[in-house]
């Protein structure tokens, strides 16, 4: 059995509907902090099985324990469960060091006890900073973060690490996410966020569908063919694939390493004008737009080098960006059916 913490939000979510697909049973654990109960019915619907939730939140030390008693044949743990919005962070930040750190902490605590094998974990290109090259291997140099949810990221890759060194009896697979989009082909699962959207496609597809008037686009005067930033946007559905990979390879000691690092990234760079005349091109939906100024923090340019998780790992993304931008409108089309959006 397969813990996988934040599972009703949005990339465990469809995590948890490739693991069941591949046979794996799974308990989610979340506190429905940024995500809703309903997932689960999304992901019953998929699948053809509800997976077992506990509604608890990952910082509450005897509410993990409670669980790890009550579901005695969990052998991994994928790690979600984290605050993800960069602004709020510079806002928040002890709430942030609070929820992201002391969630890993406790599960690296309890894995051993509960004898856990290995643990995945949700990490982020943003520890590239502006990279020096691109694209960005696992090698590229670790630049300083610019906000405590960056610094939580990489704070928690140094716990993991000097876990791992100090002889800890599991293993860890850490996966550094580009630019997840799009939602389930389904449309029975997808991005939710709350209130207004921080992230270009949610903004995208909430102004295609008219919630907000025009999308801004921060910038058009960087060192860029086009003058917009560029991103590597990986497929949803293709990172949660990643993850199956990562745990199977963990579970069967495919590797004699107890520790690695994988870039999941398509390898190719789209710049957000670029991503916004795809998604005109493959919906048929115009989406008013209009260039602002820059936005503070924003990384100019930062795409993957994909090679090792191609390699190593045995997965490579596949989705086109056509399908990938087709995905998250039917989504976004559905949260106006069920009167959500
Ligand atoms: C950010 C974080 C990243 C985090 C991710 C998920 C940074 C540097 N990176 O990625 O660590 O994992 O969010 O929350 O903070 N854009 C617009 N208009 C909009 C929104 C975005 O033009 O309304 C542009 C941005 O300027 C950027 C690109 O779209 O160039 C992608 O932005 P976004 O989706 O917010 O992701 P990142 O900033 O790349």
């Amino acid at each position: 059995m397969i813990l996988v913490t934040g599972g009703t939000g949005y990339i465990g979510s469809h995590t948890v509907v490739e693991l069941q697909n591949a046979g794996y049973r799974v308990v989610i654990v979340d506190n429905l902090s940024n995500s809703n109960i309903e997932v689960l019915d999304g992901i019953r619907r998929i699948t053809g099985i509800r997976p077992e939730f506990v509604e608890a939140d990952c910082t509450d030390m005897v509410a993990m324990k409670a669980l790890f008693d009550r579901y005695p044949g969990i052998k991994g743990i994928i790690n979600f469960a984290a605050s993800k919005a960069v602004g709020e962070s510079v806002e928040k930040p002890v709430l942030y060091y609070r929820n992201n750190l002391n969630t890993l902490m406790n599960l690296l605590d309890l894995m051993p006890e509960y004898g856990v094998k290995g643990i995945v974990f949700s990490s982020s290109c943003t520890v590239y900073g502006e990279p020096d090259e691109n694209p960005v291997t696992e090698q590229a140099p670790i630049k300083k973060a610019t906000s405590p949810y960056g610094n939580t990221k990489q704070i928690s890759e140094e716990i993991i690490t000097d876990v791992i060194n100090s002889g800890a009896p599991f293993k860890s697979v850490i996966l550094r996410y580009f630019n997840p989009v799009g939602a389930h082909p389904s449309a029975e699962i997808g991005e939710l966020p709350n209130g207004v959207p921080q992230n270009l496609i949610p903004y995208l597809t909430q102004t295609a569908i008219g919630i907000r008037k025009e999308l801004s686009v921060f910038g058009d005067d960087y060192d860029t063919p086009d003058g917009s930033c560029i991103r590597d946007f990986i497929n949803v559905v293709d990172l949660a694939k990643a993850h199956v990979k990562a745990v199977g390879r963990m579970l069967e000691d495919k590797s004699e390493a107890k520790i690695e690092i994988f870039n999941l990234g398509t390898g190719v760079g789209l710049s957000v004008k670029e991503l916004i005349a795809s998604f005109e091109r493959a919906t048929g939906v115009k989406v008013p737009h209009r260039i602002v100024g820059r936005r503070p923090g924003d990384i100019e340019k930062v795409w993957a080098n994909p090679e090792y998780a191609n390699n190593v790992l045995g997965w490579k993304a596949e989705a086109s960006v056509d399908d990938t931008m087709r995905s998250a409108w039917a989504w976004q089309c559905r949260l106006r059916e069920r009167g959500i959006m």
